[in-house]
This record gives structure tokens, sequence and C-alpha cells, in this order.
């Protein structure tokens, strides 16, 4: 494409963009997007963490006034919650709910079984099979205890599935108990809490077949059981060089609410493979489409409560270098804020 008609396209992005930001702004009436979804009854969440608030209190103030569900990225893994066997430490869970709570924001509990992000007590641990079993109980009763009345939904299992959906991924759970893990951790966080939204969690699952099929079985078996799992969460974290086209979404999780579940997009985020390649309006247009797409999906599907981006701003987010998510390194507002905001206000 000749330089000429490139540079053409680039300024036709951006002031479609530009333009698409006044009309959504006007027919949002000023509100945020928190405002938006909220009048919805729907919830639009953000991953946050104490460790990332700023002395300026912009990453705050993003967070509780454009979202209202507050997933805690880090600070209520095993890692945090107990460092060594039987000695929790909620110091730093505690007041990132606290946070959440003086900002009425719906909290995620992330999460209580996974591979990653254990201590090393438990991920070296040499247990029989029962002695890893009352640890696995302890651990999730405990967590869940305090946090009873305050968080309303909890991750119980993350990533159980291997990565490309060829089984069970391996973990010392699964090595050292067996597949029967996975029903047991939800039926100690129900006995914990039983009025709190149970979720399995994982990625992939909105778009590759076998890890997809997989685990639409693994649940539905785990449901036929009687085990208490209320819903799902798929991760979504995306690449936007080529859109998933919205009907595709939508057929997953409609899928995945046939079985009776809550579905929830839990960590969405979209960036590009190659940055270096296309221009940055480009990259910003296809962005705003991949994040317009899952809200569409997910607006399109009744048992779709909750979308959550994984980070408040580029700057915080985990994958900084690939400028992910909504808002830029300065809490600004970028074209996928304003599709977001845009595709919730025209939803049903
Ligand atoms: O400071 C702690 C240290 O005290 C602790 O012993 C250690 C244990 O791993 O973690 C240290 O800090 C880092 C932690 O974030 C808190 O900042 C870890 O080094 C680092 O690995 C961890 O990264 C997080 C990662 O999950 C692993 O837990 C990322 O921030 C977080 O964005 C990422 O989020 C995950 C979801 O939980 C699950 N789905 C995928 C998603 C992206 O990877």
């Amino acid at each position: 494409m000749s330089r000429f008609l490139s540079t053409l396209l680039v300024l036709g992005l951006i002031l479609s963009f530009s333009a698409s930001q006044l009309c959504s702004n006007a027919l949002a009436k000023g509100r945020t997007l928190r405002q938006v979804a909220t009048s919805k009854h729907f919830l639009i969440g953000s991953a946050g963490s104490i460790w990332k608030f700023t002395p300026d209190g912009s990453y705050q103030n993003t967070l509780s006034t454009q979202f209202n569900m507050l997933t805690p990225e880090n600070e209520l893994k095993w890692f945090a919650t107990e460092p060594q066997q039987g000695k929790f430490d909620f110091y730093w869970g505690d007041k990132i709910v606290a946070f959440a709570q003086q900002n009425n924001m719906r909290i995620h509990g992330h999460t209580l079984v996974w591979f990653d992000s254990l201590p090393a007590w438990v991920k070296n641990g040499t247990f029989t099979r029962d002695e890893l079993i009352a640890v696995m109980k302890n651990h999730i009763q405990t967590v869940v205890s305090h946090y009873k009345g305050k968080i309303q939904e909890w991750d119980v299992v993350n990533e159980a599935i291997e990565h490309h959906g060829n089984g069970l991924r391996d973990n010392i759970f699964l090595r050292v108990i067996g597949p029967e893990y996975i029903a047991m951790a939800f039926q100690f966080a129900h006995e914990a809490d039983p009025d709190a939204v149970l979720f399995y969690n994982d990625f992939g699952t909105e778009n590759w077949p076998i890890k997809s099929d997989f685990q639409y079985n693994l649940l539905k078996g785990l449901l036929k059981q009687g085990v208490p799992v209320n819903a799902v969460g798929l991760q979504m974290h995306e690449y936007s060089d080529n859109p998933i086209p919205v009907d595709r979404y939508r057929k997953e999780l409609q899928r995945l609410g046939s079985l009776g579940l809550r579905v929830g997009v839990t960590e969405f985020d979209a960036s590009s493979k190659e940055p270096q390649k296309n221009p940055l309006a480009m990259r910003l247009g296809v962005q705003a489409q991949t994040y317009a797409n899952a809200v569409s999906a997910c607006r399109a599907v009744s048992a779709c409560k909750s979308f959550t981006i994984w980070g408040v701003n580029d700057k915080t987010t985990h994958q900084s270098d690939l400028a992910p998510v909504i808002f830029d390194a300065n809490n600004q507002p970028k074209p996928a804020y304003t599709s977001v905001l845009r595709t919730v206000l025209r939803s049903k």
C-alpha cells in the first residue's frame, strides 16, 4: 500500500475513533464505564493489586470509578495467604478487600487451588494422599471462612486442564490426590461458604476446540456428580492481531450456560503479537474491535454476568510491554475503552 494511502488509512482510523469517542461520551452522557454497566446490572471488573496503588491515587481512582467488581491480582494466592504451613497471613488480602468494600465493588476471589504461585512447602512437599487432602481442605476452608460475607465468588480451581486440552494438567494435587482433588476443592469451599459462587477458571477455552470440549465435559461430569460448581471463568487472554469473531465466542458461552452454569469472562486482555508490525492507530483500532467482540458475545448470553479485564492500565498490567488493557500508562482511556463502553451501552 502506498505511503499516501496508508497515511490516509491511519488518519481515517484516528478520526473515526475520536468521532466514536465523542459519540460514545455523548451517548453515555459523561457517565463512566462503571456507571453504564451498573445501570445495565452488568459486572465490569478489573484485576487490582494493593501493591500497585500509587501515591497520587491515580491507579486506585481508575479502579474504583471505572469498575464495579475487583479481582485481587495476587493477594489471595496460596503464597500470600499461607506462606508457611498453618501460618495464615491475610494482611494484604484484607487491605485490597477493604478497598473494594469501601468502593462498593463486588469481589471475585482468586484463587484457591492452582499449580502456580504455591509456596515451596506445598509445591515441594512430601505428603501422603490423606495429608495433602487435609492441607488443601485446611487452606481452602480457612481462607474462604476468613472472607465469608465479604468475597461473593471464588476461583476455586484454576487452570487444571493441560495447556492444549489433552487431559488434566500435572500438578502436586493431581499427582498425590488424583483427579478427585477438583471435586474435593469445590466441596470444601462450599462447606466454608454455601453462599459463595464457585468458579472453575481457565484460559484458551473460548477458542481452542480440544480444550473447550475437555472443559465442557469436565464440568458436565462434576455437575452430574453433584459437585457444587456454580460457574465457569473464561480468562480470555487474547491476541488482537486477528480478533475472534463474536459468534465463536458466543457459541462457547452459550454452550457453558446451557449446563446451568453462570459464565464470566475473568481475565480479558488483548495485545498484538507483533506490535512493531503495524502503526499504533491500527493496533489500537484492532484492539478495540477485539474488546467489542468479546463484550458483545458476553452481553448476548444471559448466563454471562461479568466481564473482567486483567489490569487497570498498560503500565501496571502483567503484560505491560504489550499494552493489552483499556487505559494507557497514564490512566487515559484508549479506543478499547470507548468500544467497551459503547458495546455495553448499546446492549440489552
Ligand atoms: O513478591 C512475591 C513473593 O513474596 C512470593 O514468594 C512469590 C511467589 O510466587 O511471588 C512474588 O511476587 C510476584 C507476584 O506476581 C506478586 O507481584 C511473583 O513473582 C509473580 O510471579 C506474580 O505474577 C503474577 C502471576 O499471575 C503469577 O501469580 C502476575 O502478577 C499476575 O498478573 C498473573 O495472573 C495470572 C492469573 O493469576 C491466572 N491466569 C493467568 C494470569 C496471567 O499470568
